[in-house]
Order: C-alpha cells, then structure tokens, then sequence
C-alpha cells in the first residue's frame, strides 16, 4: 500500500493503482480520454500529463500510466502539466468539430467537459479540418467518425474486451479511421457499450437520436428486466416515452458495461398496442370502477364457488413487492391456488436451484471474472444471460480454463474452451476459484445434486428478472405451478399479475381479472382488465440470479407518450393533473387498493410480516443486497 502526496494531500492507495486513479480516490479529476476503469491504460490521448516532484520519478509524467510508488510527490496544478494539457486538448480539437452548442452528444460528451474545464475557447489553428466517411453501422448506432480523438477506447472494448471481430482501427499517423471492413450491422451482442465508452459522439444511439438534450431527460437508477442477471442501468425517458438506456457501474455485478438486448429493449414501453386503459366486459373504464366492479365480482365469485376454486397468478417478471402482495390476496380470499411459474418443470427447476445457493457458494458476475476455472453446463449463455459470457471472457482473457457442456450455443460464445460431456470430466479441484454455471434445468441442477462440489461456486442463470424472488415465496407460500394447479382441476376462476399464461384456458375457468402492462393474449379472455406500469414508472425490487435483492425506481410517469399521440388527445383541451393513459398503477398498489376494497387493512410490506421489511431499506444507488442476510437488514 505506497503512501504519496497529491496536490498535498496524503493518501494511501493498494498496490498497483495508477496515479490517475489515486487522484480520483480523493476527488482530484484528471482530464482523460483512454483511460477507462474496465479497460485501464492506453497512454494514447496524453490529456493526463502532472508534474512528478518527489520520488523515484520525476518531471512531466502521464498519470495513467505510472503506478503510485511509495514517497512520491505529485502536483496536478504544476504550470507546466496545466500547459500540457491545455495544448493536448488544442491538438484534439484542431480536427474535432466545433460544434458543441449543436452536437447531439453535448452535455454527456468527456471531450467537452475537459475541453471547458481546461479553458480552452479560441482556435488558433488556420488549417482544414481533417474529415471522413461515416459508417452505417445497423440501425441501433450512429457512427460520426470527424468526433474522434483516437483514444482507442472502442477498438480496445469492442475487440480485447467484448470479442468483437467485424470492427476494428485502419490506417496510421494521422489519420486512423475506427469502423467495420464495410458497412454493416455490428455483430458483437455487446455493441452498445461503444456509446457508453466513447468519450466523445463518435457512436450515439440511433434510436433515440436527436430527441432529447442530456438534461432534458427523466432519469434514475434501475435494473434490467431482461434476464435475471439483474444488472444495473440508467433509463432515460423524456414525454413519458423511454428514450435509451446506458449502463451503471455496480462492481459486483455489470462492471461498467450491459447487454444490446437490455439496452434497446424499449419497444415494449412506448409501443401504441401497450394496454393502457382499464376495461370491464371490454368497455374502457377508470382504474377506480374496475376495480369496485372486481371486488363485487371477486364477491359474487367467492360465495358461489368458494375460494378453493381461486387461482392468484403472478411470475418472476413482477417485482417483489408486487409478489408479496400476490401472496397476501392470497391469504386474505382464502384462494385455494397460488402460482408463480407457469410451467412445472420450470417451477420445480427454479425452487431446486434457488434451494442449492448460499451466501457461500451463490457466485455473481465479479466472482466469474476473476474465477480461474469456469464450467458452463446446460445454459445457451448469449441467449439466457449475455452479460455472464462477458464475465467469463473476462476470466478467461486472464488466464482462466473455460469448459462447456450440454446446450450452450457454443459456435459464438467469445472464448475459448473445452467441451465435456459432464460434470464429473471437469478438474474443479486443481483451481482456486473455480466457478460452474448451470442453466434453471432440471437435468443441470439433478446433476450439480448429485456430484461433490466443495468449493465450487454457483451462478445459476434463472429464467425472469424476479426468479429467484418468486421461487422464495412460492416455497414459504405453497405454490404450485399454473400447469399443475390446471391439472389438479380445482381452479374455476383466476386473477393474473403479470403473467404469461396460455391463452387457451378451459372454458369452465373465469378469467376474472388481469393486470399486465404488456398485450398478452389472455386480455381478450378477460372480464376486467387493470393496466399497471412497467418497470420503468415504478419503484420496486428484484432479486437476481445470486440472491442480490436490487431496487430500481420511478423513472418515468406512466401515460401515452406525447409523440404519436392522436389529434383528438393532445392538446388535451381540459386541465389535467395526470397523462392520456395515465390512470395506471403498479401491480402491488392494485392489489393492496383491492384488499383495501374487501376490507383489509391498507399496509405496505412492513404489514406482510418481518420477511420482507428490509426490501423497504434498499437503495438504488448500492451495490445491492444479499437476500441470505435479511435477517441482519441492508
Ligand atoms: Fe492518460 Fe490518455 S488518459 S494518456
């Protein structure tokens, strides 16, 4: 741990920390370009330069590539790196555009922030710019090549990091030029992250391209539903339609970086077929009447049928606060049925998995990087869970033996591994931190069961951003899964929260009600239909794949976002406080407000008993928090 000096402030930092990130770790920013936390040191952009004035290394130094070394003395406002600097960002802008008052990447572009911070303002340079050709490069990223600064940034990611192949960096000296061989869709499943990464606007995001300044947008932290990794993203939203999404640095889980698939999947959200209105009998009412008329319908229904013919259907898509209200409807209709999971492989496959984690052995992405031995079994990684095949590159490029069985997809996974033919063919015990990925199949987790695997670490990829979260409750709640609750011929009538049924039920069953922000097709079988919000316009918590109960909050209102909107609704010619579309609510506040209607007392989770109090702790800006330890509270 070498203790130096920066700007005179004492401060010691582990072994290996460069200097660069010594000053961070103190709140001292030093302009960069290259340097980025997940890829470290390029030493191309020269931004970084400080004055080195006690210690093995002295004079003009760039702090990005120079490890901190016990005694050293560093001055970051030394006149001489302040000059350097100031004439490094001249060079970068001699060929940049000036145009930052009109470049869609102002306000969240690197180049311009230490552009102004350096004082740079007057062009002294007379000359032509250089310019290129742009790139098409598919019809998520816009490629604007004249931005770029040569960090190197993108190549490095792309390929060192993602495993890209079809981009890459052409030519030499002064004019290098970053793209595909042609025009072309990126291939990489992780291209995305090229916007994130670029400290200028070479790649944007297409689709949401000149709709919104950086500070227009509504933002906060969430988490992505579309897997059950459970990483950590910043949606932006503006007139009530989701814009983009980037990524947010949680070390334990995403690092720095998500998926194509978390990032451009917002069509859903926005998309004019969402279901927005409330309906009885297929006549568009208020949230309030829908739900009168469910409580006198859920009434009619107790009385005659009795409430061992209820079904309440819920799924690993809602949040655990949605779920835990699912099982209080439950307890307080006396409802003979509870599902989580609609099939029963699934289910049984889920709460098996769920059931072999501990806080031991339930590994998380950061454990995968930096396992030396991974086995991926039964588990299609680029399909199920994309960002766990970035982990394990991660590893791997460090040096970590990757084996592979079963159904994994492995003509593209980008690593290099064996492939086996079972779990028993597999050294765990020549490695150190050995980690084995399985699938929620029930052939995988049968034979993880089965095979000693002391010290080996487990990340189970579950199906659903709230598995794991459900699969807890239906254990502690008795529930079965919908296939075996149709089998068992109890049910007469259900109630679905954001489930995924088969649309073709028997006829004897009433669909009752069903609460979904998505078109299912169960919609048109239904009596009442409560439209909810999407993650997005709502606060909640998922547990993901390792037990990390993660909260994600309101980014958005709900309501028809004002692009696409009809003529005869907007202007909306009558003052009104909410949006057209906006009589929504969450899945758990639709429940509580019916319990509240069949004279239950209004709680929230602290009135569901102590199992869930902690989640009302949590806070979005964290690392998360180990469900094994609820008992000790985040
Ligand atoms: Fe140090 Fe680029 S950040 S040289």
């Amino acid at each position: 741990m070498p203790r130096i000096i920066i700007d005179n402030i004492p401060v010691e930092v582990p072994d290996g920390t460069n200097l660069l990130e010594a000053a961070r770790s103190i709140g001292i920013t030093i302009p960069h370009f290259c340097w980025h936390p997940a890829l470290g040191k390029a030493g191309a952009c020269r931004a970084c330069a400080v004055m080195m004035l006690e210690g093995p290394v002295k004079g003009i130094q760039m702090s990005c590539m120079l490890p901190a070394q016990e005694g050293m003395v560093v001055s970051t406002g030394d006149p001489e790196a302040v000059a350097l600097r100031h004439s490094v960002i001249e060079w970068l802008m001699i060929n940049h555009p000036h145009d930052c008052p009109v470049c869609d990447e102002g306000g969240e572009c690197q180049l311009q922030d230490f552009t102004i911070a350096g004082g740079h303002s007057i062009r002294r340079y007379d000359g032509l710019k250089r310019t290129h050709v742009n790139q098409y490069l598919g019809e998520q990223i816009e490629h604007e090549m004249n931005r770029c600064i040569q960090c190197y940034r993108c190549v490095r990611f792309y390929q060192e990091y993602a495993g890209g192949t079809d981009f890459g960096v052409t030519g030499r000296a002064g004019s290098v030029y970053f793209g595909r061989q042609q025009d072309g869709q990126l291939e990489s499943p992780f291209s995305g992250n090229l916007v994130d990464i670029c400290p200028t606007g070479v790649f944007t995001d297409k689709t949401a391209r000149f709709r919104a300044r950086y500070w227009d947008y509504d933002m906060a932290p969430s988490i992505c539903p579309g897997c059950s990794l459970g990483c950590n993203t910043v949606p932006m939203a503006r007139y009530r339609e989701l814009l983009k999404t980037t990524a947010r640095r949680n070390d334990a889980v995403n690092g720095w970086f998500i998926c194509d698939r978390g990032r451009f999947s917002k069509a859903a959200v926005n998309s004019p077929d969402r279901p927005r209105l409330a309906l009885v009998d297929g006549e568009a009412v208020s949230m309030d009447v829908a739900l009168d008329c469910l409580r006198e319908r859920l009434a009619g229904f107790l009385e005659l049928d009795g409430p061992e013919g209820l079904a309440i259907v819920g799924s690993p898509r809602m949040s655990q606060e949605a779920a835990v209200m699912a099982a209080r409807l439950r307890e307080i209709t006396g409802a003979g049925t509870l599902c989580f999971f609609a099939e029963a492989e699934q289910s049984a496959a889920t709460a098996a998995a769920v059931a072999l984690l501990t806080r031991d052995n339930a590994a998380s992405q950061e454990d995968v990087r930096r396992s030396d031995l991974i086995a991926v079994m039964e588990c299609d990684l680029l399909s199920d869970a994309p960002m766990m095949a970035l982990a394990v590159r991660q590893a791997w490029r460090n040096g970590a033996r990757v084996y592979v069985s079963g159904r994994s997809g492995v003509e593209v996974l980008p690593f290099e591994f064996e492939t086996v033919r079972a779990l028993t063919d597999i050294p765990f015990s020549s490695a150190t931190n050995p980690v084995l990925i399985c699938g929620a199949d029930r052939k995988g987790i049968d034979s993880i069961r089965s095979t000693s695997l002391e010290g080996v670490k487990l990340a189970l990829v579950l199906n659903g951003p709230n598995a794991f979260g459900t699969a807890l409750l239906a254990g502690g709640q008795e529930a079965v899964s919908f296939s075996e609750a149709l089998a068992d011929g109890r049910i007469k009538g259900i109630i679905t929260l954001e489930a995924d049924l088969p649309s073709e039920l028997p006829p004897e069953i009433r669909v009752l009600a069903v609460a979904d922000w998505l078109p299912t097709r169960l919609i048109a079988a239904t009596e009442i239909f409560l439209p909810v919000t999407s993650w997005v316009e709502m606060d909640g918590t998922y547990i993901n794949h390792e037990g990390r109960a993660q909260r994600f909050t309101k980014v958005m209102h709900p309501g028809l976002p004002i692009k696409g909107l009809s003529p005869e609704l907007h202007p909306p010619r009558i003052h009104r406080h909410d949006a057209p579309g906006g009589d929504i609510l969450p899945t758990g506040e639709i429940v509580l407000q019916l319990l509240e209607r069949l004279g239950s007392e209004r709680t929230d989770l602290t009135g569901c008993g102590d199992t869930w109090k902690f989640l009302t702790l949590l806070e979005a800006e964290s690392n998360g928090f180990l469900i094994y330890e609820r008992n000790n509270g985040p």
